[in-house]
């Protein structure tokens, strides 16, 4: 099984226009990275790399994406470019930074881009974000747009919830995805929607679609990389698990700790000019 890229004989960075151009091609493969290590890792694998706002639950304890900040998503973002080569890397937007005005949504997406030299941006397109996406798309700004479930919307919402199964909810995120792809976005996110939606929204707009929790109905599809490696004790019921990394890292620490206890670690080989016993 090759993990590569099959669209990649050459080493260039994919852009923006390579991603749109998927649309209802091959997969695109997408995944979530806060780190270079990681980002490193998911490279060879994979078309983009979203340094989500996930980070702020994922990596720091948060309940939810809502405390995130720019400087959060900057330094992120900052480490994932240095441990990336191929795959688009786009940033999210937090929650906050773009729905004050679009001059301000602007100045911070400018921010973000030369601040961490990666290739675009991510807003949640709620309903009167259309506007801002279509101001910063004609100043040069690219942006993917996220529909469906909006994790940021979590404190007016009250849950995270999956949307589309009343008929007047799926109208609206249909209405909110169109109004992105005709502000300009190169791409959708569209998470956590009955399969029906998936599919008629991805019908529609003439952007791929990357769907988390939306079937598998989309151009694309994304998990958060720790959802899918088993970081977590607890995963949705869209997220396949591909690894137990947190069984395996808790049998990794448990020996560890054995070892240091029982003063088999360090050994001779662990040990510089270690001196002749018996
Ligand atoms: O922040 C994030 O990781 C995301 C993905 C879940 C799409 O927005």
């Amino acid at each position: 099984m090759s993990a590569q890229r099959p669209d990649h004989a050459d080493d260039r960075r994919l852009t923006v226009r390579d991603i749109r151009r998927r649309k209802g091609g091959e997969p695109l493969v997408c995944l979530t990275a806060y780190t270079a290590p990681m980002a490193e890792i998911l490279d060879p694998a994979c078309d983009l790399i979203l340094v989500g706002d996930s980070v702020g639950m994922v990596l720091h304890g948060l309940p939810n994406t809502v405390g995130v900040t720019l400087e959060m998503m900057i330094l992120h973002g900052q480490a994932v470019m240095r441990g990336s080569r191929r795959a688009l890397v786009v940033v999210d937007m937090p929650f906050g930074s773009y729905e004050g005005s679009q001059e301000e949504a602007f100045a911070n997406a400018v921010r973000l881009l030369k601040e961490t030299g990666a290739h675009a941006v991510k807003v949640e397109s709620g309903p009167t974000v259309a506007g801002t996406i279509a101001y910063l798309t004609r100043r040069g700004v690219p942006v993917m747009g996220h529909v469906g479930l909006r994790p940021q919307a979590v404190l007016a919402d009250g849950a995270f919830r999956a949307r589309g199964k009343r008929p007047e909810e799926a109208a609206c995120v249909l209405a909110e995805a169109r109004a992105a792809a005709a502000a300009g976005v190169f791409a959708l996110v569209v998470e956590g929607v009955a399969e029906g939606l998936a599919r008629e929204i991805t019908a529609e707009v003439e952007v791929p679609t990357i769907g988390i929790g939306a079937s598998s109905g989309c151009d694309g599809q994304i998990l958060v990389t720790d959802d899918m490696l088993g970081m977590f004790a607890w995963t949705p019921k869209f997220v396949r698990r591909y690894a137990d990394l947190r069984g395996e890292i808790a049998e990794a620490v448990a020996g560890y700790a054995a070892d240091v206890r029982a003063r088999r670690f360090p050994g001779e080989a662990e040990t510089y000019f270690a001196v002749a016993k018996g």
